[in-house]
């Protein structure tokens, strides 16, 4: 049985990494997709593959940092498919600034406000516009996309962290918000995934060092983030609401003393 049919979702940041994984495993559980990125060639050939897979797929250039890309995004879905049953906000502003975000004294204003625009006010944005529509169902799903970096002190990324934090506000107050009347909004916290966004700042030796720190043999993938993605979307989760669910290979699970502990004893 099919776990997502008849649900209508929008994914942002979809042509590529998690949001691409996310889009083709929501369409093979029977969901109508649509595919939005900055880059509206990526999000074709997401759109275009689903499509060629017996799925429903439409694709939209949208800039999750323009709030009239976001309202084009809820209008043109609701005119193809007549409703919105979930929202997924999961693009990530790509400044490669943000690697190198590792000076505080020297702290990168700029960054921090072109991160917080896409990372934080694009998905409440987009929240703004999805949300008439969720309540008039009395029915909706909103994920965000957050990290692990947005639940303890980091020593780099600080606008990155920051955004993911601030984020991990709007979630629960949306979900307190918004709960009684249907419309739920929960978090995915990521920890090491293997995407463009992670070659893009992590070297092969902090690679290793991260599987080091994780609970489980490998490394995260896409689709495992893409696979609560879908419980999250569907009916199976309707008790889970304001949720930040780490899905880190259980590398927040334990005190920082583990990878010591487990090195030396
Ligand atoms: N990869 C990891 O290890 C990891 C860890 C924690 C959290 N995350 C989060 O997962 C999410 C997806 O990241 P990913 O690793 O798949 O990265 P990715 O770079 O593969 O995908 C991000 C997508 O967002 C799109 N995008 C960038 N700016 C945009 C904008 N203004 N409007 C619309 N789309 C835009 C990009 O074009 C790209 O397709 C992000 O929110 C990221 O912060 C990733």
């Amino acid at each position: 049985m099919k776990r997502l049919i008849e649900k209508v979702a929008i994914i942002t940041g979809a042509g590529s990494g998690i949001g691409r994984a996310s889009a083709h495993t929501f369409a093979a559980q029977g969901a109508k997709v649509v595919v939005t990125d900055l880059y509206p060639d990526a999000a074709d050939r997401v759109a275009h593959s689903i499509k060629e897979a017996g799925g429903h797929a439409i694709a939209l250039k949208v800039d999750v940092g323009q709030e009239a890309d976001i309202k084009r995004m809820i209008d043109s879905t609701i005119e193809a498919y007549g409703r919105l049953d979930v929202l997924f906000n999961n693009a990530v502003n790509k400044n490669p600034e943000t690697a190198r975000d590792v000076d505080f004294i020297n702290f990168n204003e700029e960054l921090f406000h072109a991160n917080m625009r896409v990372n934080v006010l694009g998905g409440v944005l987009a929240c703004k516009h999805a949300l008439p529509h969720m309540l008039e169902q009395s029915h909706g799903s909103i994920i965000f996309t957050s990290s692990t970096s947005s639940i303890a002190g980091e020593v780099a990324q600080f606008s990155y962290g920051a955004s993911k934090a601030a984020l991990n506000w709007y979630v629960q107050s949306i979900a307190a918000t918004f709960g009684k009347r249907g419309v739920r909004c929960n978090a995915i916290l990521p920890g090491v995934i293997r995407t463009a966004a992670l070659e893009g700042w992590a070297n092969d030796k902090m690679v290793q060092a991260f599987l080091d720190i994780q609970n489980v043999p490998q490394l995260g993938e896409p689709e495992d983030i893409a696979n609560m993605a879908v419980f999250l979307a569907s009916d199976e989760s309707r008790y889970v609401n304001g949720a930040l669910m780490r899905v880190d290979g259980g590398m927040s699970c334990t005190t920082p003393m583990v990878p010591v502990v487990r090195a030396y004893l």
